[in-house]
């Protein structure tokens, strides 16, 4: 007992980054009982230095010692059944081993038998015994691990990544499209293939598949050659993304029609160039014809004609084609003079006819959704009219329409319901798990898993702790497929690994998780409305009137009548017909489709009734109030886990909690007074539009610097679309309110309040604001000061606007507020920012507003 709280409080006094993520090796509180059945000599069976073996057998005898305190030592030739033995099943073979039941191991799979006597791990390939010493390492530092054998295989073999590094930009300082955690992660040591391999990752795509041509070029080749290199002992492949007009870009050939001969001559030998620098090169990903994109369109040739360019060019060295199926025309889409167009339509229709028509080595890789990355979507139906074609799902770990790790999102529930999906294909059970992993179509289709996962340089790899998990579970998901542990199951152990066993910070870190997807669906868009972010800037923060009326088609259609997009067959754009037959009729009419979908697939008026009974607006502005008070506990659950976890990462995930808890409140009055503007229909609780503790910024005495500011869109500002913002930015504002007008609207007394100030953080720059009171004898006391600094504190995509994506809160708890006292609010402003402030709110305990 001693010895394991000394270990505790050694665990504890040690600062924590997250460099180490969920493989930081932590000494367990039951390390004593596990020491007799550790055995401490590792007998490694690679075959080279650069094996994934090898580095199993590293990775073992850094995690056993860390985890056991125990010297353990590596052999390389010798096995006596009383250590641990890691290599293929072949190379244990060859040393005289045998064991039963290894028949049943496929590519990439691993067998692992524990016993008093020694433990055995080995994999069907070099790659699976690196995995089976990660599972092996897993189950010792959760403290599971006990005398038994088993065997496990991936259920699908594409498990890769998509990284969007902009290698143009070079070198460390490169940039990453819709990257929250730094700067570009390559030309930094294996750190990220260590972590990816623990999860059983086996391909990276390492730049953005917003493609520049140069990254083929002669000199990146070689760059890109050395990051193969650097993830090769880790069993990971690497892929790149391609500008489908290369030929013409790099070298000047005056077309790059896929049917030339000059260019498929010009791909074959880029390619053969390509594998003579990284034999073992996994292949290509092409996103084209797509966002302005050229491709195979361009010259009227089909997508199959596009993608079979680069497999045949792939074909002779055993490489793969995920050729993207994010293919729209925004050109062809007009919201005001056609009702049936539809984005969601369009990779179906793209894609109609080439079932078949593609080389086998490609994989049509499909978003999980019709649009783009929403907080709810239906599940693609394309999956289903590509039965003889691989296909894989695309998920987003960046959290680009999630709130970009700024909020807390724990995406497995999102990812859970999609590939449980049963999408019914000729009337038969066919869940989009099975689609996948081949046991449908034929194992010949079995495609799988790419996680856009834009990891940047911060030590805490995503911008955020929590956010990891997000990672965490994209390699089980991938690795177990339908058979995966429950997210609730996942996010325990991912606690355990990366934070503690103590059970407070399980139960507190699975509830915050598994609440987070609900709540933050509950304060964006509901009902299948898309997310509502600005689609037009960042992604982030709400903006729900860019969703329509550009070509962009993530409409709403949302009038001062009816809201959502009618995409039935009777009567709209037609997509709910793109499904199989039973799905296809559940989707057709409001009567079967259920609530969550509702708005996606119907257009209705404002006061439907919803199966739950409520009116569509009641339920979103319900949702709204419920989502955003579910926030509210974030942080303050988290709070119960001071001295739990280490202090660096406790302060950093409270930051971003309570950050995240005044964001959800900005999200929730935009949401609900815009559709309270357009609709002109009240609220049954009358919450929306009435604020009873708020004092509007632009209704206080602006006495110098300040002048009222006209906030766009109107819903980001609170009272109407008003705030205040300074005159210059190199003078100071202030701005004062008596107190005793406050006192009769909102019928408080005398007491002690907590008080919050709502303000715009916009980039770049750092305002300082001061909130003081004066009571009525001249007397003068800060309340509180605070900087706007969070660009430089939060991951997401920086705006310079005074708008839904800057809004923020600060609060102050626990305030002394009389009648007879004045308010008053100094800014100075600083750099491109205006030290704007919108509204303060005095509220008595328990009350948001
Ligand atoms: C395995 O790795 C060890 C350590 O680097 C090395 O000495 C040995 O030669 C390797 N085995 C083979 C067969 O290459
Ligand atoms: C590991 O052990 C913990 C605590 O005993 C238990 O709650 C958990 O379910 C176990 N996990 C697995 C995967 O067996
Ligand atoms: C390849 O492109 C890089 C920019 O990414 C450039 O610096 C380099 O000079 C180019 N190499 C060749 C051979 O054109
Ligand atoms: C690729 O990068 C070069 C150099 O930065 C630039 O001139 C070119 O336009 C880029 N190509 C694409 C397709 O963005
Ligand atoms: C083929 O690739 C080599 C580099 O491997 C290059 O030197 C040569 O110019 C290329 N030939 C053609 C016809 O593109
Ligand atoms: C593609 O087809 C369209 C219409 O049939 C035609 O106008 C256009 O010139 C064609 N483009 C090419 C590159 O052949
Ligand atoms: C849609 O069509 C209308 C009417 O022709 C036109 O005024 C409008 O500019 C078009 N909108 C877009 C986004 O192309
Ligand atoms: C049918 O579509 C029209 C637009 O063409 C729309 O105005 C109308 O509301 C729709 N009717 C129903 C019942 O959804
Ligand atoms: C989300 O909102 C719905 C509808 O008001 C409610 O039933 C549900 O409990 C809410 N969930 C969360 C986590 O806020
Ligand atoms: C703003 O503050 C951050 C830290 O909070 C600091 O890193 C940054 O340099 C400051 N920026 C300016 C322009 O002062
Ligand atoms: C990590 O990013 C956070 C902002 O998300 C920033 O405050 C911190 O300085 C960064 N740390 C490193 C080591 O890059
Ligand atoms: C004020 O803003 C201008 C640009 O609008 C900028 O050039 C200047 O440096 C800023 N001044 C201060 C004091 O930050």
């Amino acid at each position: 007992m001693r010895a394991a709280l000394l270990l505790l409080l050694i665990s504890l006094a040690a600062a924590e980054n997250g460099i180490d993520a969920w493989l930081r090796y932590a000494p367990i509180p039951e390390a004593n009982s596990f020491k007799d059945f550790v055995p401490s000599t590792i007998v490694v069976l690679n075959d080279s230095q650069i094996s994934p073996v090898y580095t199993a057998g590293q990775e073992l005898q850094q995690g056993i010692n860390s985890i056991l305190g125990q010297r353990c030592q590596v052999a390389y030739e010798g096995s006596d059944d009383s250590s641990i033995i890691v290599g293929t099943v072949e190379a244990y073979a060859s040393t005289g081993g045998s064991i039963d039941g290894l028949q049943e191991l496929i590519a990439d799979g691993y067998y692992i038998s524990t016993s008093a006597g020694g433990v055995l791990i080995l994999g069907e390939n070099e790659r699976g015994a690196l995995y089976g010493a990660f599972a092996f390492l897993e189950t010792l530092a959760t403290g599971n691990l006990s005398a038994g054998s088993y065997a496990s295989n991936p259920d699908a073999p594409v498990r890769w990544v998509n990284q969007w590094d902009n290698m143009r930009d070079g070198g460390t300082h490169g940039s990453v499209e819709r990257g929250y955690g730094g700067k570009s992660i390559f030309f930094w040591d294996g750190q990220y293939a260590r972590l990816l391999a623990s999860i059983g990752i086996n391909g990276i795509v390492i730049n953005n598949v917003n493609a520049n041509e140069t990254t083929i070029n002669d000199t990146n080749i070689e760059g890109v050659a050395r990051v193969a290199d650097a993830f090769r002992p880790y069993g990971i492949q690497i892929g790149l993304s391609l500008y489908f007009s290369s030929p013409a870009n790099l070298s000047h050939l005056d077309t790059f029609d896929p049917l030339n001969e000059e260019v498929i001559a010009w791909w074959n030998n880029k390619t053969t160039q390509i594998y003579s620098h990284i034999p073992d090169f996994a292949g290509y990903l092409v996103k084209a014809n797509s966002e302005g994109q050229p491709g195979p369109l361009t010259y009227n040739r089909t997508l199959a004609e596009g993608a079979n360019l680069f497999a045949r060019a792939l074909q002779p060295h055993g490489g793969t084609v995920m050729f993207r199926a994010f293919v729209y025309d925004s050109k062809t889409l007009n919201q005001t003079t056609n009702w049936k167009a539809d984005r969601a339509n369009a990779a179906v229709e793209f894609f109609d006819g080439l079932d078949g028509k593609f080389e086998d080595n490609v994989v049509i890789q499909i978003k999980y959704g019709p649009i783009d990355f929403q907080v709810r979507e239906p599940v693609s139906p394309l999956f289903t009219h590509l039965e003889n074609t691989a296909t894989s799902i695309e998920l987003q770990i960046t959290q680009e329409y999630l709130g970009q790790q700024a909020h807390l999102v724990y995406l497995p529930p999102m990812w859970r319901e999609l590939l449980d999906f049963d999408l019914r294909v000729d009337s038969q059970p066919t869940p989009l798990t099975s689609i996948l992993n081949g046991s449908r179509f034929g194992t010949k289709r079995a495609g799988g898993y790419a996680g856009v996962v834009n990891v940047g340089t911060n030590t805490t790899w995503l911008g955020s702790h929590l956010a990891m998990s997000n990672l965490y579970a994209f390699g089980k998901t991938a690795w177990y497929g339908a058979s995966a542990p429950s997210p609730s199951e996942i996010i325990d152990t991912w606690t355990r690994l990366t934070f503690s066993h103590d059970p407070t910070v399980i139960s507190t870190i699975n509830a915050l998780s598994l609440a987070s997807w609900p709540t933050y669906e509950n304060y964006t868009g509901n009902l299948g409305l898309q997310t509502l972010t600005d689609i037009l800037l960042g992604h982030y923060g709400p903006n729900p009137a860019s969703q329509d009326g550009n070509p962009w088609g993530q409409w709403t259609r949302a009038d001062g009548n009816s809201i959502g997009m009618d995409r039935t067959v009777s009567n709209g754009t037609g997509f709910a017909g793109q499904y199989p037959t039973e799905v296809a009729e559940m989707y057709e009419r409001i009567e079967t489709t259920p609530d969550e979908l509702m708005l996606w697939f119907h257009h209705v008026g404002y006061t439907q009734k919803l199966h739950s009974g409520k009116t569509v607006l009641q339920h979103i502005y319900d949702a709204h109030y419920e989502g955003a008070a579910m926030a509210q506990t974030f942080p303050v659950q988290w709070e119960g886990l001071k001295g739990l976890v280490d202090e660096e990462r406790y302060e950093h995930v409270l930051y971003r909690l309570r950050y995240q808890a005044g964001h959800s409140l900005v999200w929730r009055d935009s949401i609900c007074n815009f559709y309270f503007n357009k609709s002109g229909i009240a609220d049954e609780l009358g919450r929306v539009g009435n604020y009873r503790y708020r004092i509007e910024a632009e209704e206080m005495e602006l006495v110098e610097g300040y002048k009222v500011y006209q906030v766009k869109p109107f819903e980001a500002g609170s009272g109407g679309g008003w705030a205040i913002a300074t005159i210059a930015n190199n003078t100071r504002g202030v701005a004062e309110a008596s107190l005793d007008d406050f006192f009769e609207k909102s019928g408080l007394s005398d007491g002690t309040y907590d008080v919050a100030v709502n303000y715009y953080d916009q980039a770049l720059g750092n305002s300082t604001w001061e909130l003081w009171l004066m009571d009525g004898n001249g007397e003068e006391a800060l309340v509180g000061e605070w900087k706007g600094d969070l660009e430089y504190n939060l991951g997401r995509a920086p705006s310079p606007y005074i708008d839904g994506q800057t809004a923020a809160r600060v609060t102050f708890n626990g305030v002394q507020v009389g009648r007879d006292m004045k308010l008053r609010i100094v800014g100075v402003p600083d750099g491109l920012e205006s030290a704007a402030v919108d509204y303060v709110s005095i509220l008595p305990e328990g009350v948001v507003d």
